[in-house]
């Protein structure tokens, strides 16, 4: 039968770069139809909830979901959206690759890190948020279990066992966190002695931004708590070419959100040149869900192809491509 994607177009440069990424995979002839569903801004511009229920259903029904970023109002009470769709489909892992391509002009070349940041537990599960009435104090809970972070390690193990990668480190800061983040690490270590051929290592956080800035090539696959994830993931963006380029995949045990990492980027709506590649390898790391590998493969090798050849590219790699014109060059190039 045929896959039904649901679609969420998002907020900011949201439409544009889904209308992209579309396009891209109607060319490989993925053979998807897709069901478009709101959420964000656009969905309280309607007088609809943030995360309307409809939405919700849809994804609940097809596996997969495309969603461009969303912009989540700050300080109105509202819960953000990415979180909210985490939690609601149990999806607890967050796969963030962050692979150089030739040719694109960057601190490194040849990086090549996959971080799995635990996506619905930590300090971002939102449990025990509060201000006192003076407004003198906050609160906000941090919360981790053994199932969620056991569940979390096996697949990390797995993932760098199938992916065929060397080495796992487990990033914490259990020196200072000794409950929360003790626990991570003690669950990490008690899985990775299930996997002996894999090397297992642990670094304290802040050593390990020193050393993704010193010498991201010691890295492979690393695995972490959810807020250092969420900074450690665009870290390792920044080393090879920014967040145009960085995809990621929220996982769970029967369905997947794939997005790009970065945000609605107001500053450059409606302007037609946001660069769509985050959200199309993207749509790439969900092709490799459904197990349609060769299409994955082909565009993945088209992106790498014009991205890293650099002459039709958007303005953030520093070319003058609109978006429109930098998807026909890669539909050209499939
Ligand atoms: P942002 O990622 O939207 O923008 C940061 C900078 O990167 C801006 O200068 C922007 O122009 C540039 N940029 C981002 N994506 C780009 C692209 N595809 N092509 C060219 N340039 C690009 O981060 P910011 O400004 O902190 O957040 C804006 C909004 O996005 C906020 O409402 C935030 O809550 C939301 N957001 C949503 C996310 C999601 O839905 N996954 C993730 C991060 C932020
Ligand atoms: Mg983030």
């Amino acid at each position: 039968a045929q896959t039904r994607v649901t679609v969420i177009p998002g907020d900011g440069i949201g439409p544009d770069i889904v209308k992209a990424t579309l396009r891209l995979l109607d060319a490989l002839e993925c053979d998807f139809a897709y069901d478009e569903a709101i959420a964000g801004q656009t969905a309280l511009d309607q007088g609809l909830d943030l995360v309307p229920q409809e939405t919700l259903d849809m994804i609940e029904k097809n596996t997969v979901a495309l969603k461009g970023p969303i912009t989540t109002p700050v300080g109105k009470g509202f819960r953000s959206v990415n979180v909210t769709l985490r939690k609601h489909f149990d999806l607890f892992a967050n796969l963030r690759p962050a692979l150089s391509i030739p040719g694109v002009r960057s601190r490194y070349d040849n990086v090549d890190i996959l971080t799995i940041r635990e996506n619905i537990e930590g300090i971002y599960s939102g449990e025990g948020q509060m201000v006192s009435d003076d407004g003198e104090r906050a609160e906000l809970r941090s919360v981790i279990t053994r199932k969620e972070s056991k569940r979390l390690m096996r697949f990390a193990y797995e993932a760098a066992q199938r992916l065929g990668r060397r080495k796992v480190t487990v990033v914490h800061k259990a020196n200072i966190m000794k409950s929360t983040s003790g626990l991570f690490l003690s669950v990490a270590r008690s899985v990775a002695e299930e996997y002996p051929n894999i090397e297992h290592e642990e670094m304290i956080v802040d050593n390990c931004a020193m050393q993704l800035a010193m010498n991201p090539h010691r890295f492979d696959v690393i695995v972490t708590t959810n807020l250092f994830g969420d900074i450690l993931s665009d870290l390792c963006a920044g080393l090879t070419g920014g967040l145009g380029l960085a995809p990621g995949a929220n996982i769970g045990e029967h369905r997947g959100i794939f997005e790009a990492v970065h945000g609605s980027a107001p500053d450059i709506a409606g302007k037609g040149v946001a660069n769509p590649t985050a959200l199309m390898l993207g749509a790439g790391m969900m092709l490799e869900y459904l197990e349609m590998n060769e299409k994955a493969g082909r565009l993945r090798t088209a992106i790498r192809h014009v991205v890293g050849e650099g002459k039709v590219v958007t303005p953030d790699l520093g070319g003058n491509a609109s978006t429109d014109e930098f998807t026909d060059e890669l539909i050209k190039h499939l």
